[in-house]
């Protein structure tokens, strides 16, 4: 079954590509991404090496591919003859790659996430037999932050919390109509918000979780911040007294979906099997947790990492700190993100999955081992994804 997949250096793509090698087989998996080819080598197998799962198999490095390609570019900028090895036999086409941000511009994301999209669907169209599995996202339910969203709701009557959820709306839009012109056999995978407790080491890619971190860290050392000693003192190693409140305007009963990222890699996975030989057809799946997670206990967990920061969600501040409009200012569509009250059908998910267990609560400690070590700082090289 030779694959072709977009996006294997990502967060979540290098995790799918180590299920789809612990699978065993000998067909190839053809990695398309930026960078040259040695280099795409290099930082998949350091990924692929370090992740944990189930043993692979001897040899199973030696499946994998690698093409210099960009999906912003017609044809991937892609020879034709590198179009053809790409292409050649595939049964199964991933694409994961996206540009995840969640402030900014949005002329990037558009280029990355509904441009690039087109041109995997036409990458796509050169391989026939391809079953096309699209990473989409949980969040293209935008604005409607209530109810139990199905896995076909596709609309966007409530609009959007930020353009990243708008561009993969638009993209999951151009998928589900490809598919229906062509009769191709497609699965939209839906994740909530990935999550590890496994520390990432530098130079790896690193998870969502980062933007919140990256947040406060930023926040403590800033000028005023500094000024006052108070990192230090947040930190826990200056002084004792009274914690440092930070409220941050959002639902205060809000709560997201966050989903273990080698679960979702895992489902991911079987979903494609099972979807495989069905009668051709788009199929949705949420791969989310069956139960969502309190925004406040995100909150907790990140208190552990900052033993004297005191953070609450209030639905409005009237007279915010300088710290908290450096929260908001950079922080509001992580949080806005986050805070919500909707939750999520599985039930195409629970039919694709078979006897996969459910994964474990994501709690408070669950979160402080994701928030990782107080004293190793989030570097501004961890890449910020959503
Ligand atoms: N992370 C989450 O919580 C989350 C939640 C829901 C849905 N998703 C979806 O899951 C998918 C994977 O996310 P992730 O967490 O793995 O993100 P990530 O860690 O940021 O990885 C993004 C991947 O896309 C690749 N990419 C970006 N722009 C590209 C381009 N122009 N050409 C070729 N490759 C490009 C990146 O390559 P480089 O390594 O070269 O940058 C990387 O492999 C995305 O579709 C995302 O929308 C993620």
């Amino acid at each position: 079954m030779p694959v072709l997949f977009t996006g294997a250096t990502g967060f979540l793509g290098c995790r799918i590509v180590r299920e789809l090698l612990s699978e065993g087989g000998d067909e190839p998996i053809t990695v398309i991404g930026r960078g040259s080819e040695p280099d795409l080598r290099a930082r998949m197998e350091a990924a692929v090496t370090w992740l944990d799962g189930p043993s692979l198999p001897a040899g199973a490095l030696n499946r994998l591919r690698y093409l210099s390609g960009d999906i912003t570019l017609p044809g991937l900028g892609l020879t034709a003859e590198e179009r053809a090895r790409a292409t050649d036999g595939i049964t199964q086409l991933w694409h994961s790659a996206a540009l995840l941000r969640l402030e900014g511009d949005p002329a990037p994301l558009h280029r990355s996430n509904v441009v690039g999209t087109r041109h995997v669907l036409e990458l796509a169209e050169h391989a026939p037999d391809a079953h096309l599995m699209h990473v989409s996202t949980a969040y293209v339910a935008g604005r409607r932050l209530t109810g139990h969203i199905l896995e076909e709701d596709l609309l966007d009557d409530h609009g959007f919390q930020t353009y990243y959820e708008e561009s993969k709306y638009t993209a999951e839009r151009l998928v589900r109509a490809w598919g229906a012109r062509t009769g191709r056999s497609v699965t939209v995978l839906r994740p909530g918000l990935l999550v590890t407790d496994r520390p990432v080491p530098e130079g790896l890619p690193g998870q969502p979780l980062n933007i919140l971190l990256r947040i406060v860290d930023a926040g403590l050392h800033s000028k005023a911040v500094r000024a006052r000693s108070l990192a230090a003192f947040v930190k826990g190693g200056r002084r004792r007294g009274d914690a440092v409140r930070i409220r941050i305007a959002a639902d205060p009963d809000g709560t997201a979906n966050l989903v273990q990222v080698e679960y979702a890699a895992r489902a991911m996975v079987r979903t494609a099997r099972a979807h495989a030989g069905r009668p051709a057809a788009v199929r949705t799946v949420h791969v989310t947790h069956p139960h969502n997670a309190s925004a406040d206990i995100a909150l907790k967990a990140l208190e552990v990492r900052y033993p004297r920061l005191s953070l609450s969600l209030v639905p409005h501040i009237p007279d915010p700190t300088p710290l908290e409009q450096l929260v908001a200012q950079h922080g509001a569509g992580m949080v806005g993100f986050s805070a919500q009250r909707r939750t999520y059908d599985r039930t195409h998910l629970c039919e694709a999955l078979g006897d996969l267990p459910d994964p474990e609560p994501i709690d408070e400690s669950y979160l402080a081992r994701a928030c990782g070590d107080p004293d190793v700082p989030v570097g501004p090289d961890v890449r910020v994804p959503a």
